[in-house]
């Protein structure tokens, strides 16, 4: 089987699959005012997903993160990480705000989805609330605890946020430092309920590394080509990354497709549209990946109306 590249030549390896719209965090930039979720029947079965995911392996997926909505929302989320432990895949990693995560985590311990990456956007407990609209810092904070002690590797991605939450930076560096864990800043993304304010919210990579820099040194990090991370370390060895997404695209190294949690294989977070999947015999999956790969584009798209728990974060 051959793999299937995009126009500017990369084979597309790795899979995010929402596996739900739904979320319990509001999220000041991400959930709209008036909240409405899919009916879950509509939502793909772990037998589903497990289908999908071993068609595509052929035509050279290798790795799969599910995002959401929230993930820890699907009670059958250990159902879906057995169907994917079937499969050979090289990695298998979640996007979560981890509140709900701590009782899943002895069983995901078990499995082969042993890479988290948990959302905190701020470490001040009211600021928490502000921008979740969720009273729930010290729930997380032990969560992403116990997820350590269980050796899950554990990074954090704070999305970061003029007058919101900038001011924070630098004790998520200090919080990288003491707990001996990756911090990621993300700048925010021109989607959604963002659009609106983008003008006000938007804190751009240069800013943010250049306040990380007034109190501490930086040492760049080679990363992969596919990376959309930069990485650093400071002096003190915490590993730091930046998401510029916005200032500095990675949009021409882009090796991702997500898969939405209604099945419809999309090629990239800014672009509309994309192929049912779902029933779809494994035959028919040649013509149709390779009409989504022509849907990948070059350059980044300027913004997208729709929100990122529908699209899948
Ligand atoms: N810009 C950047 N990141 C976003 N996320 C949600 N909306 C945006 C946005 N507009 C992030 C969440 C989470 C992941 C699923 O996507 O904070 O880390
Ligand atoms: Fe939920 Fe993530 Fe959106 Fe926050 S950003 S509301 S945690 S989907």
């Amino acid at each position: 089987m051959t793999k299937v590249l995009t126009s500017y030549g990369r084979p597309l390896t790795k899979l995010r699959v929402s596996i739900l719209d739904a979320c319990n965090f509001s999220c000041i930039y991400c959930m709209p005012e008036h909240r409405a979720f899919d009916k879950s029947d509509n939502y793909l079965s772990p037998e589903e997903i497990g289908a999908i995911v071993g068609n595509l392996i052929p035509f050279g997926v290798e790795e799969v993160r599910l995002t959401g909505g929230e993930p820890t929302l699907r009670h059958d989320l250990i159902s879906i990480v057995e169907k994917l432990s079937t499969l050979s895949l090289r990695k298998i990693s979640m996007t979560t705000n981890a509140f709900q995560l701590w009782n899943f985590l002895p069983a995901l311990a078990q499995g082969p989805c042993r890479s988290l990456n948990i959302s905190l956007d701020s470490i001040e407990q009211t600021n928490f609330k502000k921008i979740t609209n969720y009273d729930g810092l010290h729930r997380v904070l032990d969560t992403i605890e116990r997820a350590r002690s269980l050796d899950f590797k554990v990074k954090i991605n704070m999305v970061v946020m003029k007058d919101l939450n900038h001011h924070e930076i630098n004790n998520f560096v200090r919080f990288a430092e003491r707990e001996k864990i990756e911090v990621r800043f993300l700048e925010v993304m021109n989607i959604g309920v963002v659009r609106a304010r983008f003008q006000k919210w938007y804190y751009s990579g240069h800013e943010i590394l250049r306040q990380i820099e007034n109190e501490f040194a930086l040492s760049v990090v080679p990363s992969s080509a596919d990376s959309t991370a930069q990485n650093f370390v400071t002096a003190n060895g915490a590993r730091i990354g930046l998401i510029a997404s916005e200032s500095m695209p990675f949009c021409g190294n882009c090796s991702r497709l997500r898969l939405s949690s209604r099945g419809i294989l999309r090629a990239c977070l800014m672009k509309e549209g994309g192929r049912d999947l779902r029933g779809v015999p494994f035959e028919e999956y040649g013509p149709l990946l390779h009409e989504v790969a022509a849907l990948k584009p070059v350059a980044r798209i300027k913004d997208i109306h729709e929100p990122m728990f529908q699209i899948g974060g």
